[in-house]
């Protein structure tokens, strides 16, 4: 299995409009992650064939369903439908997937008004007919776990939903620390995470908030995790989940061809990252998403310049020329 539940593990969390194929790809290069989530894939009113699941995670074409790190990557469905859940799961297992997890928290109102993601998260007696139902249609071998918020509104649902997905034979469980409603306005809560851990006997993956070193400490403390999920910050600082790693005492991973991050946000060394990146995922856009997370939690001098620009060779020859701007002393 690919959480170990006595060891420690740093996993890359899913993001549905990030985190796809050639993502996963690049910042597994880096040795940092132990797994990957795939971004949700919905099952609304049909059975999801072989060729969705190969589309959206190619890593299904590789033995293992891993990255070309040898890095293994979970499908995550997302949807309200026990039967149709389990027959996708099951496809996706034939089409490659080495795992499934069910998304209990997408609080997008779209995902929601059509039966799935946080809305599940008001009917415990669901999540766990759900998990049940996608456990007994996924050979034992393969995991099934499940992503839940703390609650829709309210925080303390999490106590009844996470034992109601340990019951329905979840594998383990990942809990981001807030409710829908709290969306993704800091802090996330991370205390209830370990209390829920004190009842159930499967592993709890805690996660939300993470952004540097003292967090991870913080979250660690306050929920005796010690399995962590980092989203946004694998790209505002990727380095941190080396960090993480370090402090758990688990080795980078070895990969074929190791990427290391820059410690600062040196323009010309940031090319070069971006210049790889572009190789696997030419897109202009992603590389412009991959900055506004870099300035998320600080000043990107360089920001404007990736802004401004029409094509990755545009955003790439401009950071060559970077000059950082003299700072006035009037
Ligand atoms: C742009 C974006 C897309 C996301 N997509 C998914 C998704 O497809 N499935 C999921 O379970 N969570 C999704 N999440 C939630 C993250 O996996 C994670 O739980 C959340 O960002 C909190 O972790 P962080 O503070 O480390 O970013 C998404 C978050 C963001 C910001």
């Amino acid at each position: 299995m690919f959480l170990d539940p006595k060891k420690p593990a740093v996993i890359l969390a899913p993001m549905e409009g990030v985190t796809d194929a050639p993502l996963r790809g690049f910042l597994t290069r880096s040795g940092y992650y132990d797994y990957c989530v795939s971004e949700f894939i919905r099952v609304s009113e049909n059975v999801l064939s072989h060729r969705v699941f190969k589309r959206h995670v190619p890593e299904t074409n590789r033995p293992n369903c891993m990255t070309a790190s040898m890095v293994p990557v979970q499908v995550q469905l997302l949807g309200g439908n026990p039967e149709r859940l389990a027959l996708s799961a099951l496809s996706a297992i034939e089409a490659g997937a080495i795992g499934i997890d069910l998304n209990f928290g997408c609080p997008a109102p779209t995902v929601n008004r059509h039966d799935g993601g946080a809305t599940l998260l008001l009917y415990p007696e669901r999540i766990e007919k759900i998990v049940r139902a996608v456990r007994d249609a996924v050979p034992a071998a393969y995991p099934v776990s499940a992503k839940l918020r703390l609650g829709f509104d309210d925080p303390s649902a999490i106590h009844e939903n996470a034992k109601r997905a340990e019951q329905g034979g979840a594998s383990w469980i990942t809990i981001h620390g807030r409710t829908k409603t709290q969306g993704y306005t800091p802090p996330a809560y991370w205390a209830p995470i370990g209390e829920v851990r004190k009842h159930l006997s499967i592993p709890v993956v805690a996660n939300g908030e993470i952004w540097t070193l003292q967090d991870f400490k913080r979250c660690r403390e306050e929920t005796g995790a010690i399995h962590f999920m980092i989203g946004r910050a694998a790209l505002s600082f990727p380095n941190l989940a080396h960090e993480i790693r370090t402090e758990l005492k688990i080795s980078r991973r070895e990969t074929p061809s190791p990427l290391t991050f820059p410690e600062t946000l040196d323009a010309r060394a940031w090319k070069e990252i971006f210049e790889q990146y572009s190789l696997e995922q030419p897109s202009e856009k992603r590389v412009k998403q991959w900055a506004r997370y870099l300035q998320m939690k600080r000043k990107l001098p360089w920001w404007d310049v990736v802004k401004s620009s029409g094509s990755v060779a545009e955003i790439l020859n401009r950071l060559t020329q970077f000059q950082e701007p003299l700072l006035s002393d009037g």
